[in-house]
């Protein structure tokens, strides 16, 4: 199998050819294999590659049009599928509902159906109800769907660049003890991330208030994460326990709406209980990598020197995730029509 376009040096070529599997659409990990996510992470390597050159251009995706539509504020997820876009020369139209016919109130399928018919190829979606990019997913023809976060369901390419920036730095997940700390119960990228975590064969063990824990994962015999992945997600509320001998501690943003709707005893009782701190990180793994999805409430879910510490990943994450995105925009874009 070969790729009828040339992507500018042949080692990327190669290594993109070598990734067999084609999807349509990327909607969440529950239905990636670990084939699958090594296939992206090969990808996103040699994409990293093009994002070390002076001249950060390849012409991959020459001629083809994704349009950024973003129905929530954003700066990482949107700014990084602009540029990979643009690093792969994609024309980029980013759209969010301010200011498009959404105010008028035009739905969500018809704002879809719309964009399809300018002949759009792929749409990266954001948005706050679960389940809007499966719905353009299913009612498009021609789109490829890439979500970029659907209310407090999935997020999966975050997810991806998650799981790229622990396999960099430690050389693989299996056998590895990932500790998600904080609001799981609000967090898509926590329901990816176990999803990708567990595939990729790491122990996930969550922590933070048992009401900010989504009641399916509280279950210890929860089945579809147990059956389907083979791999245990365990709940430990007590971080200190929690965090012995981890070699991942991923924070995550305590939501301040959460603050003021009965979730919590007190801010100052979270802090004092689930801040990833100095102390706390002690008892991790020596060289255990602290990562945060962003935005970061520093001083809230995670303290300022830990944030820009030694151990931190986070901007790591963020670098990752532009060559993470370009590996997904070239394989749902360009699709099997593409391979010979
Ligand atoms: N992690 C994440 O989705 O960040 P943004 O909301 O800034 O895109």
């Amino acid at each position: 199998m070969s790729l009828s376009r040339t992507i500018d040096t042949p080692e990327i070529e190669e290594a993109l050819a070598a990734g067999t599997t084609i999807r349509k659409h990327v909607l969440d990990l529950d239905d990636f294999s670990r084939e699958e996510i090594h296939d992206v992470m090969n990808s996103a390597r040699s994409m990293k590659e093009v994002l070390g050159r002076d001249i950060k251009k390849v012409p991959a995706l020459r001629g083809k049009v994704v349009v950024t539509l973003f129905y929530e504020a954003s700066t990482r997820t949107r700014i990084s599928f602009e540029e990979a876009g643009k690093v792969l020369s994609a024309d980029v139209i980013n759209m969010s509902a301010s200011g498009s016919s959404t105010e008028k109130g035009e739905s969500l399928l018809n704002t879809g159906l719309t964009i399809q018919a300018m002949g759009v190829d792929t749409i990266v979606i954001r948005h706050p109800h679960s389940g809007a990019p499966y719905l353009l997913a299913q009612e498009l023809d021609t789109v490829n769907i890439i979500n970029a976060g659907d209310g407090l369901h999935a997020h999966p390419t975050q997810a991806l660049l998650d799981i790229y920036t622990v396999q960099d730095r430690l050389g693989g997940l299996e056998g590895k003890k990932i500790v998600i700390v904080g609001d799981v119960l609000h967090s898509r990228v926590a329901r990816s991330d176990i999803w990708g975590f567990a595939k990729m064969g790491a122990k996930v063990v969550l922590s933070g208030p048992t009401t900010l824990m989504p009641p399916d994962l509280l279950l210890a015999s929860n089945s579809i994460i147990q059956s389907t992945i083979g791999s245990l997600v365990e709940f430990d509320s007590d971080l200190d326990q929690a965090i012995e001998g981890a070699d991942v501690v991923m924070a995550l943003r305590l939501q301040q709406e959460r603050q003021n709707a009965g979730f919590l005893p007190s801010l100052r009782e979270y802090i004092r209980r689930w801040q990833v701190t100095d102390e706390r990180l002690s008892r991790a793994n020596p060289g255990a990598l602290v990562m945060h999805p962003g935005p970061m409430n520093e001083g809230i879910e995670i303290s300022n020197s830990i944030a820009h510490g030694g151990n931190s990943v986070i901007e790591d994450q963020v670098t990752n995730g532009v060559a993470v995105r370009m590996a997904l925009l070239y394989h749902v874009t360009t699709g099997p029509t593409q391979l010979d």
